[in-house]
């Protein structure tokens, strides 16, 4: 039996970590979920945003899966979801986006894995007030998390017999910080001379992606480019909906969507919970369950063979939970 930390998170969080539980104990997956309330919905109930209990639990079981958090935009309390990732100096943040040929798209054969640094940049949050009228924030880039995340993309591309790593950067107009990152790319990259690799300022990587993305395969940037990068990423495969992450260092690992609590539609049994299952699954390969995690993605991929029986934003009239069934059934199904 394995233990894994769960926070369910706000927003449409409770409805696809549902999904998630249903087709877990339809497989009888021997995995026991440790709960906690976590963010705004915890703020509410005890006056903190994460209780020790929590931390407690994912320090003893290494692994968690989580649900969207929100953050108050603009004013109130620092993003929960930075200060796990700090707290567990989770510096890696990896976000494959792959195309499923029945989900209309731009494109049909998207494969593509962004490497985000998760530590630092400008997500450390350090902003200053000059005046009431002028503003500054810190980007901090170390040699030492730069190398970490670059190195981590090499080694991932020659385990999984991908051909190119590409680094994104800004190093023209930032030349300490981003400059720094790249000059480290520019070293390791010494050390696999069986990749090909290049590098790319941020802007221009967003054009190359959505006009030639065949041209990439395994992209490396600092945490604010791979946050924008890989919500772009999840555009060429259909949608925010589709895209699993992973944040992780040698020891812990928080598997979780890519998208947001997406408070639009929460509450409405709409969201596609495609995302977090997918992240399921990396959670399952990650702890040894590669069968049962080949079973769960056999069954999307059935799933959307029928997309009139998928959820709205892939062109279906599904609601989550008829839309889970569906995946329910199809387990087992080629
Ligand atoms: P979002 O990703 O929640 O939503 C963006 C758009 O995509 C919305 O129109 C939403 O309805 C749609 N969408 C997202 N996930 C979907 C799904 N599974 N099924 C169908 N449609 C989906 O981004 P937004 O609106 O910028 O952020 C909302 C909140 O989520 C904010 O408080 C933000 O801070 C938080 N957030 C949390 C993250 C996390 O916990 N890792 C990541 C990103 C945002």
């Amino acid at each position: 039996m394995k233990y894994v930390t769960l926070f369910e998170g706000d927003g449409i969080g409770p409805e696809i970590t549902n999904s998630v539980i249903q087709i877990f104990n339809h497989l009888n997956i021997p995995i026991i979920f440790e709960k906690y309330d976590i963010g705004q919905i915890l703020y509410e109930k005890d006056g903190i945003l994460i209780s020790q209990e929590s931390i407690d639990s994912l320090k003893k079981n290494k692994i968690a899966l989580k649900a969207p958090i929100s953050t108050p935009i603009g004013k109130g309390f620092r993003s929960i979801n930075v200060q796990l990732r700090i707290m567990f100096d989770l510096y890696a943040n990896i976000r494959p986006a792959k195309s499923y040929k029945q989900i209309k798209s731009r494109y049909s054969d998207i494969d593509l894995v962004v490497f985000r640094e998760n530590t630092e940049d400008l997500y450390i949050g350090e902003e200053k007030k000059i005046n009431d009228d002028e503003f500054i924030a810190i980007k901090k880039i170390t040699r030492k998390a730069s190398r970490k995340i670059i190195k981590l993309a090499f080694e991932y591309a020659i385990k999984n017999n991908r051909r190119k790593v590409t680094c994104v950067h800004k190093a023209n107009i930032l030349k300490m910080t981003d400059g720094l990152f790249l000059e480290e790319f520019n070293k390791i990259k010494e050390d696999y001379p069986s990749i090909i690799s290049n590098d790319l300022i941020v802007d221009n990587a967003c054009m190359q992606l959505v006009m030639k993305p065949e041209n990439y395969d395994v992209l490396v940037m600092p945490n604010l480019y791979g946050d924008i990068i890989s919500d772009l990423t999840s555009g060429l495969i259909g949608g925010l909906g589709l895209l699993p992450s992973v944040n992780m260092n040698e020891e812990y690992a928080i598997f979780e969507a890519v998208h947001g609590s997406a408070l639009d539609i929460a509450n409405k049994n709409i969201a596609n919970p495609t995302a977090f299952i997918l992240s399921a699954c990396m959670m399952l390969e990650h702890l040894g369950f590669e069968k049962e995690a080949v079973l769960i993605r056999n069954a999307i991929n059935h799933t959307f063979n029928d997309l009139e029986n998928c959820t709205v934003d892939l062109g279906g009239k599904a609601s989550t939970t008829q839309y889970t069934q569906n995946i329910i059934n199809n387990i087992g199904k080629q």
